[in-house]
């Protein structure tokens, strides 16, 4: 019987982009029960300060998997993120982020990067302790704990077990940060010695970062802290050519979350040029969450054969090439065309 699975379009490019994607998943026979929930701008304009009403939360309670588009976050006070507390809600500790060049199809300045971050989802800066200290002096505190840390850390050296990574690299600032970061490099060196098989680095963040976006090959798995993860996914989904190829999970020992790894780019809304692809790769994540690992093989194999084929949008155009450039809707139709044919 089908699997129920929550559902969000989102905001800005969301609906374009979740429409493309759901095309493409039941056009390669996805056995999926969809439960529609509504979050984000509206539900924030509608009084839900957290952007989300009961209802939706009795669905994702229910179904534990959420496919999710990118939501608009308001500016200001008085609302809280929805992506933050859904995460923490939920108990998605895990965020996973692969990132891959697509050489040559893809221009990018570097041919040959293969790396995965996984990304602590709960605790750090992202704790939501912040608060007014004095007149002019504001506080968010970074919450760092030893489950925590043993939790993500052990997750990336399970991941990079089951998927035949090398390397997992630690990334911290426990030069400055001497009990928060010290800790999270401290678990990580406990945690290595349980995994002989794979070989370990650990870097300061801003060399770390500077590394990866000038020699992203160099990098496997990398495991870090929430704010770093977030700054770095963005830098390495970019440094392939553009966040919109990024797709991300976001797991927890109950629930689990699929979504891309990039906003909801109002900048580009309606306008049928947004890149779906990130959707489209997270749905292949859920696919393989949920048990239907054929029906994502032939997602990914056909999203691959498109990008070969040379169709594309806008953001990844290669100047020159033989190709060809198509909006958001003509590049799902020629996912679909070549489903089963990769
Ligand atoms: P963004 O990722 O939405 O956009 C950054 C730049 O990348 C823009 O120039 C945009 O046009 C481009 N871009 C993003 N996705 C693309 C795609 N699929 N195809 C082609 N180009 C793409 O980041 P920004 O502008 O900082 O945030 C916009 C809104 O999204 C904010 O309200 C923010 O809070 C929210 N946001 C939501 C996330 C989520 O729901 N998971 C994650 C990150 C941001
Ligand atoms: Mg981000």
């Amino acid at each position: 019987s089908p699997v129920p699975v929550t559902l969000a379009y989102g905001d800005g490019i969301g609906p374009e982009i979740m429409e493309a994607a759901i095309k493409v998943i039941e056009a390669a026979g996805a056995n999926i029960a969809f439960e529609r929930i509504d979050i984000g701008e509206r539900v924030y304009n509608a009084g839900h300060s957290a952007g989300i009403t009961p209802d939706a939360w009795e669905s994702l309670r229910r179904t534990g998997v959420f496919f999710k588009a990118p939501i608009t976050t308001p500016q200001g006070g008085g609302f809280k993120s929805l992506n933050v507390t859904i995460r923490k809600s939920l108990g998605l500790y895990a965020n996973t982020r692969p990132c891959v060049s697509l050489t040559p199809f893809v221009d990018t300045k570097h041919p040959s990067v293969d790396l995965v971050i996984v990304r602590e989802n709960e605790e750090d800066l992202y704790a939501g302790i912040e608060h007014r200290q004095t007149q002019d002096v504001y506080q968010c505190l970074k919450l760092i704990s030893r489950p925590g840390c043993e939790k993500i850390i052990r997750f990336a050296f399970e991941y990079a077990r089951a998927n035949g990574r090398k390397k997992v690299s630690c990334f911290t600032k426990d030069n400055i940060m001497k009990l928060t970061d010290g800790l999270f490099h401290k678990v990580f060196d406990e945690i290595k010695t349980e995994y002989p098989d794979i070989e370990t680095d650990h870097w300061i963040i801003d060399i770390g970062t500077a590394r990866l976006a000038d020699t992203p090959e160099i990098f496997d798995v990398i495991v870090t802290s929430n704010l770093y993860g977030d700054i770095i996914s963005d830098v390495a989904a970019q440094i392939t050519g553009s966040v919109g190829l990024g797709g991300s999970s976001n797991v927890g020992q109950h629930a689990a979350m699929f979504e891309a790894v990039h906003g909801s780019a109002p900048d580009i809304a309606g306008q049928n040029i947004a890149n779906p692809s990130g959707l489209i790769l997270a749905s292949v994540l859920m696919l393989q969450h949920i048990g239907q690992s054929e029906v994502a093989e032939r997602v990914h194999n056909a999203w691959m054969k498109t990008i070969e084929d040379g169709v594309h949008t806008g953001d990844i155009y290669k100047e020159g090439r033989s190709a060809e450039k198509v909006g958001t809707k003509a590049f799902a139709d020629a996912v679909a065309q070549r489903l089963g044919q990769a």
